[in-house]
């Protein structure tokens, strides 16, 4: 039996890429019966690291829950709860802040990446990793389901635990899951808000067809770059590859016809996806209940961890 666990940014609606990327692989992986205990976390701290998602950080944290919802996920099944929530985390990111090298932290290649393109770093950027690793090893999850990108995040989870462990045994040594499934943008870069380049499936129907002309794609068609082709890896990864000769079909007739057959095909693929979540997300007292209830849920191991920790640093 294993102990499962995710965690989501909360900057946002989740789009194309979060479903096919997270949301999607978190069921496939928990269909599993060795899996157990899941948990779902909204790290809706780590989403304030850029300020101007101080404003909707609320109703973000409903959003994913609400997307999560309705693409299947059961909330019988799973523990949602905010990071929030559970101010214990926090506190466990100061003990292992005293632990952890900062020089280290400036080599990550998330922060590097920050530097390269940010004006102003906030010292959260910094110790992003380290608040990663409270929420992980706080739960003293087993497997914990990442983005390829967040990789090196885990691997820093890791090391504090095995450091902390050599002064007291209390952590469990959490194995990652890497999800590299990437999901292409409609400009062909990976999916993600910051680019502006996403298929948000629960916006209105306007909004995704012209997110969908906005699919890069090369100027006349010709068979032999399909293959490179953004729009058609879009259609695939969708359809599946056992409909790639019906889309080839379809894309000899031009990359308009073939956006507006992967308009419809997004449309009736997710109607019914589309349909709870417009009903989740008006009964946000419903969420709130469940990301309560979560936070009861998990408060029992949380506790127990945080206090072996406070007194092995003889803070009881
Ligand atoms: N940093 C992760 C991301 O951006 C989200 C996250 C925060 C997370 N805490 C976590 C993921 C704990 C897994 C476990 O994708």
């Amino acid at each position: 039996m294993y102990k499962f666990l995710t965690g989501i940014k909360s900057t946002g609606r989740p789009h194309l890429g979060n479903v096919l990327g997270v949301i999607y692989p978190t069921i496939f992986l928990t269909k599993n019966e060795k899996v157990k205990n899941n948990l779902i976390l909204i790290a809706n701290l780590h989403s304030l690291t850029n300020l101007k998602y101080i404003k909707r950080n609320k109703t973000n944290a409903y959003n994913i829950l609400a997307v999560c919802l309705a693409c299947g996920i059961d909330s019988q099944k799973f523990i949602f709860y905010r990071q929030s929530d559970l101010p214990e985390v926090t506190e466990l990111f100061w003990f292992f802040s005293l632990i952890f090298p900062y020089k280290r932290l400036k080599l990550v290649h998330s922060f590097k990446e920050n530097v390269r393109t940010k004006h102003i770093i906030n010292t959260g950027i910094l110790t992003y990793p380290i608040l990663m690793a409270a929420d992980i090893l706080i739960t003293k999850a087993e497997l914990v389901l990442v983005g390829k990108d967040q990789l090196q995040h885990l691997e820093i989870a890791r090391k504090i635990a095995k450091k902390i462990n050599n002064i007291k045994k209390i952590f469990t040594l959490p194995k990652a899951i890497g999800i590299d499934k990437l999901i292409p943008g409609t400009d062909g870069t990976k999916m993600s808000k910051t680019k502006k380049n996403i298929i948000d499936l629960f916006a209105s129907k306007q909004e995704i067809k012209n997110q969908i002309m906005k699919i890069n794609t090369h100027k006349k068609f010709s068979t032999k770059d399909l293959l490179k082709d953004n729009l058609y890896q879009i259609y695939i990864i969708l359809a599946g590859k056992k409909n790639k000769e019906k889309i080839t079909k379809t894309f000899k007739m031009g990359y308009q016809h073939a956006k507006e057959e992967l308009y419809s095909f997004i449309i009736n693929k997710f109607k019914i996806e589309r349909i709870l979540y417009k009903y989740y997300i008006k009964r946000t007292n419903k969420l709130e209940t469940i990301f309560k209830q979560g936070a009861k849920n998990i408060k029992k191991i949380v506790n127990s961890t945080i206090s072996e920790v406070r007194k092995a640093f003889e803070c009881n």
